[in-house]
């Protein structure tokens, strides 16, 4: 028994986790992140994004988020793929060239090509493209934007379609559970997607999106309820896709945690359970990590944290016993 046993058990495809290759030596970590009942999908934290994955332009190093999707394999867990075209953990070179239209289309298609093509048939989905907008619902300003305009949607999912016809592709990005100015912007987005999808392939009609991923990164007591959470979802499900809540963690924003908070943080956390087991096309949750002890909370937010469902010595807390008895 375990969260990804009671969630197949419950008709979805995983209940995940991220991970990466800097955690395989903390023993007490592994024993829970190798359980394949517990998490039976596995997503590089880290060690899949462009950064690491091409630091010099046309170097490509593929040996950690190798290493997690061969033990993961080995275990029997699935794996998901993160991330291509995003703003952040970008390499030198894409920050720092002056590119014109047709050299950055290169460099992104030769970046998707190589690293889709590595991991062909290995990836359950791939996170195409990560975070494009603000939160008013407006395309960020980032080096693809500024350059391609929305071009580099189109350009980013068509190339890794071709490199893995079965991979699922997806849209990812934050608050769209929370801003409907930003949900707005992601059906655009898709809308955008569709279109190009029907003008680049004539009467056959491939998807070039197939899902969204909310990343549902919350804060405890201000997360959506089940209504609102299946209410966006529905938007995308409408449109043809799948969704997942792809980045699960709810963070305390006062700590230490009372033990009312920990109450509350359970109710949050079995509130996004019972959102996705209610909406059909809702195929599963991967949390971004699993243990307080490496969250990336409190390094990103000062003062935030213990957003997970283990504490930082490995023991489940109230919110691992809620999902598991609510599945
Ligand atoms: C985060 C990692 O968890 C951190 O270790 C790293 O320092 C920064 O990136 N949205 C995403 C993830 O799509 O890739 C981010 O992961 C968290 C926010």
């Amino acid at each position: 028994e375990g969260l990804h046993s009671l969630m197949v058990a419950a008709g979805k495809l995983f209940f995940g986790t991220a991970t990466d290759t800097n955690l395989f030596n903390d023993t007490a970590y592994q024993s829970i992140a190798t359980n394949a009942n517990e998490f039976g999908l596995h997503v590089p934290e880290n060690s899949q994004k462009w950064q690491p994955t091409e630091p010099v332009e046309g170097q490509f190093d593929f040996v950690n988020p190798d290493t997690v999707a061969s033990r993961a394999r080995a275990q029997g867990q699935m794996f998901r793929c993160h991330t291509l075209t995003w703003h952040s953990q970008l390499p030198n070179f894409v920050q720092t060239t002056q590119w014109t239209r047709e050299t950055l289309t290169l460099a992104i298609q030769t970046h998707i090509t190589n690293t889709v093509t590595h991991f062909k048939g290995q990836c359950y989905s791939w996170d195409v493209v990560n975070e494009a907008l603000n939160d008013n619902g407006t395309m960020r300003n980032d080096v693809f934007f500024r350059t391609l305009g929305t071009d580099y949607l189109a350009i980013s999912f068509l190339a890794a379609r071709a490199a893995d016809p079965g991979a699922k592709l997806y849209y990812n990005d934050f608050n769209l559970e929370t801003l409907q100015a930003k949900a707005d912007g992601a059906v655009r987005i898709i809308q955008l997607l569709q279109q190009q999808q029907q003008s680049t392939s004539g009467a056959v009609v491939t998807p070039v999106v197939d899902g969204v991923g909310f990343q549902a990164h919350f804060n405890v007591g201000q997360t959506p309820n089940k209504t609102s959470l299946m209410a966006t979802m529905s938007r995308f499900v409408a449109m043809g896709l799948e969704v997942s809540f792809s980045e699960l963690d709810i963070a305390h924003t006062r700590l230490p945690a009372t033990e009312a908070a920990l109450r509350q943080q359970a109710e949050d956390y079995v509130t996004v359970v019972d959102a996705c087991l209610s909406t059909p096309r809702c195929v599963g949750i991967t949390v971004w990590e699993f243990t307080d002890k490496y969250s990336w909370i409190p390094s990103t937010f000062p003062g935030e944290g213990d957003a997970c469902l283990f504490s930082a010595n490995m023991t489940r807390k109230p919110a691992y016993s809620s999902v598991s008895s609510f599945l």
